[in-house]
């Protein structure tokens, strides 16, 4: 059950629940489209890309890593647009045996775009052609065993292989070092997603003021995805309860309505920290003991709820647990004081 509540959450970064035409209808298609955030990393492609295409070189491969619903995605459809081969997109774990990974590099055209999204789920003896493939644009691919086995060696066209992860950690360093571009992806400010939540009104054609933008994207959590989705389901609400024009008041009243606070907080978020208070007195309290006072699994609370309050300020992690802060108490208006978080052992004196 808790499973299913957490996929229905409206500020859940993940895909799941979105509508997928009006999505792509408001994916960035080119690096000029994209040109909000993530600036940096933008800077970067856009020299590497424009050099490659100069000396009509292939481009270096491209590892992406960061948060669910940055971009990653969108800047793979990127690359290929802007260098004008095939893009192809596959899925780490569903790339289950060495003979189709190999099937499909050997269709690769010159320059074409091979998009592996959750690259560190590859299982390991298909990463293992990898290696070879990016380095050296061949493979040598073994059939059958024991005595009967056989080495094919099989040359591949220059391709450029887009990976993307959110656990970056989790990559084995032969694969990781064989990327010549790497970024990592970072939350949005309020401000980009304000142009953000702007521009796909604009594609959505509907009438958003400014400080109707500056309510959705404050209450975004950083996050483009969630952005684009709380503004369809703001539009739905204004149609409907208002005039159809998304101003400020109205926005404000839509996602209180869906639950959704002036941080960007679901109910979920609020039980949470209503717990660490309440039943904790504010931490330090281990993530399984939260877990089993809301009858959550750990799990979602360490990859769906932690991050983003962790980003923000909300909670602090402890050697002895979790601990709110008082920007937490201040935002519930829970009178009282976090508890002082224990210091780290100084140095022991020595005369
Ligand atoms: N810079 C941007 N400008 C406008 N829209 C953006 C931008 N970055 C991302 N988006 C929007 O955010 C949504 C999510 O992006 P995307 O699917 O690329 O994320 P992702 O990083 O691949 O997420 P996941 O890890 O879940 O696969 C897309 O619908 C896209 O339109
Ligand atoms: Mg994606």
């Amino acid at each position: 059950m808790a499973d299913d509540e957490t996929r229905r959450r409206l500020v859940a970064a993940d895909e799941q629940g979105d509508d997928g035409a009006t999505m792509v209808a408001l994916r960035p298609q080119t690096l000029s489209d994209y040109d909000v955030g993530q600036g940096r990393l933008i800077e970067g492609l856009r020299v590497a890309i424009t050099a490659a295409r100069q000396r009509g070189d292939v481009l270096d491969h491209v590892l992406l890593d960061g948060p669910p619903g940055l971009g990653k995605t969108t800047l793979a459809h990127i690359v290929a647009n802007e260098m004008g081969g095939e893009f192809q997109m596959h899925s780490g774990p569903a790339l289950e045996r060495a003979s189709d990974l190999v099937g499909l590099l050997t269709n690769l055209g010159r320059g074409d775009i091979m998009f592996i999204d959750e690259i560190h789920r590859l299982p390991r003896v298909v990463e293992e052609y990898l290696y070879s493939a990016m380095e050296d644009f061949r493979i040598d691919f073994v059939v059958d065993s024991g005595p009967y086995a056989k080495t094919i060696p099989l040359e591949l066209e220059p391709f450029t292989l887009v990976g993307a992860t959110t656990r970056a950690g989790l990559l084995t360093p032969p694969l990781r070092n064989r990327f010549g571009i790497f970024h990592h992806l970072d939350f949005y400010t309020p401000e980009q997603l304000t142009r953000i939540v702007h521009r796909s009104a604009q594609i959505l054609r509907v009438e958003l003021t400014p400080e109707g933008a500056q309510q959705i994207a404050c209450r975004s959590r950083g996050t483009p995805r969630v952005a684009n989705r709380l503004l369809r389901r703001v539009r739905d609400y204004a149609q409907i309860m208002g005039d159809g024009r998304l101003d400020g008041a109205i926005s404000a009243e839509a996602m209180e309505a869906l639950g959704v606070d002036a941080e960007g907080l679901d109910d979920l978020d609020r039980k949470y920290l209503n717990a660490l208070i309440d039943y904790y007195q504010g931490g330090p309290a281990g993530v399984t003991a939260l877990a089993a006072t809301l009858n959550e699994e750990t799990d979602t609370l360490e990859d769906v709820v932690e991050p983003y309050l962790l980003k923000i300020g909300f909670v602090i992690r402890t050697p002895r647990g979790r601990m709110a802060t008082e920007r937490a108490y201040a935002h519930l208006g829970i009178n009282g004081r976090p508890p002082e978080p224990p210091q780290p052992q100084g140095n022991l004196p020595l005369d």
